[in-house]
């Protein structure tokens, strides 16, 4: 395989006594449009910064197309960054804005001309060239701050939080075209971002950060399918965690004894070695099944896990109509809410479920995924 376009090795960056970035490692493929993601003040814009050298790491090291780039200045490393508050020169033309690096860097103005329009057009800005920015929209702001990165021509593309200053029309169809833009020029995007489904929707690959530290790297699929700690299962979609003990621990099936559930849950896979540890179920809201329950039935049994398992009874407290899908909280015998979205999959003859009403929960050996931190 290639070698990859950024390597970060064990990349720590202290101010004072805080790790904003803790002994960070991984690795970024050419042509990959990977996202930094975690809450506010986690370290994204630090990490960012250090791969565009406007900072260095305290201690580890950043190699860019296999180059330790410790010593080497912004202007010199073939990335190019798009900051959070995209900062295009007010009394400058959009031309002007666009070819600011290259005249920097001393490029014969024919050249420049014709790379500006190349650049503008590559972001859909063809003709504005004259304009001053207050005569854009806010989206067109964005896109002339994009052009004058990409006008560069760098390897990598660095964007912090690229949508954020969008309102939330405008977000949705940028975001789109930022993944437009990424295919048609075809390198290396690097985004930082605080909205999870900004980094699902875009991103190849994805680190979650918190505090300072990775917690995991991984596709979209993946983080959300197979988050490796509460952090990250809460952190990616809406998710239902239940800590409970390891009593089962087989090659091909597990069981988990959750007090606060009042079952087992039953897993189609083993772990390795934890027995009798504090683990945690997480079960995503549309891999519970709600089934009407009536004074005296039995719990209905689901037919990948034996009984006792994976079915637990609940009364309906809430229903929110989204159209498309309903979700509803509810509540279970230790007074905990479980939340369950259904799809509305038919436009009538549709069960359903009422506030007040009693139901079972049940969901497939395959749904919960199980966290042991
Ligand atoms: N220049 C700095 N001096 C001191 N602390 C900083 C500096 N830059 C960032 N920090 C701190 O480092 C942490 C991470 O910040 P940042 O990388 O901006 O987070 P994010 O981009 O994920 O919101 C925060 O606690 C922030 O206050
Ligand atoms: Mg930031």
């Amino acid at each position: 395989m290639a070698e990859p376009i950024i390597t970060i090795e064990n990349v720590t960056r202290r101010f004072g006594t805080l790790a904003a970035v803790d002994n960070v490692s991984l690795t970024v493929e050419e042509g990959e449009f990977f996202a930094l993601l975690g809450p506010s003040g986690c370290g994204k814009t630090t990490l960012l910064r250090m791969l565009a050298g406007f900072d260095n790491p305290t201690e580890g090291r950043i190699l860019i197309d296999g180059q330790d780039v410790n010593r080497i200045p912004p202007n010199k490393r073939p990335v190019n960054m798009v900051f959070q508050s995209y900062a295009v020169f007010p009394h400058m033309t959009v031309a002007d804005n666009v070819r600011y690096g290259l005249n920097i860097a001393g490029v014969p103005r024919k050249e420049q001309d014709a790379r500006v329009e190349e650049a503008l057009s590559l972001v859909q800005l063809d003709g504005l060239g004259p304009r001053k920015p207050d005569q854009l929209s806010g989206g067109q702001r964005q896109r002339v701050a994009l052009a004058r990165a990409l006008i560069m021509r760098p390897r990598v593309l660095l964007l912090d939080e690229p949508l954020s200053a969008l309102d939330a029309k405008l977000r949705d169809q940028m975001r789109t075209e930022l993944s437009t833009l990424q295919e048609k020029v075809g390198i290396t995007f690097i985004m930082v971002t605080h909205d999870q489904d900004e980094a699902l929707a875009l991103a190849t690959r994805c680190a979650v950060m918190n505090r300072g530290l990775l917690q995991q790297v991984a596709t979209p699929n993946d983080l959300y399918e197979f988050p490796n700690s509460r952090f990250v299962a809460d952190f990616i979609g809406t998710v239902n965690l239940f800590e409970g003990q390891l009593i089962v621990d087989e090659p091909d099936h597990a069981v988990i004894r959750s007090p606060e559930l009042g079952a087992g849950i039953y897993f189609d896979h083993g772990v390795t070695g934890a027995k009798g540890a504090t683990v945690w179920a997480a079960i995503r809201p549309e891999k519970i099944e709600l089934k009407k329950r009536t004074e005296g039935d039995t719990a209905p049994k689901m037919d990948d896990t034996p009984e006792g398992n994976n079915v637990v009874p609940g009364i309906i407290r809430q229903e929110v109509y989204l159209g498309s899908e309903s979700t509803y909280e509810v509540e279970i015998e230790s007074g905990r809410r479980v939340k369950v979205t259904r799809s509305n999959l038919t436009r009538w003859d549709q069960e359903d479920f009422a506030i007040g009403e009693a139901v079972w929960l049940a969901w497939h050996a395959c749904s919960p995924a199980m966290l042991q931190s």
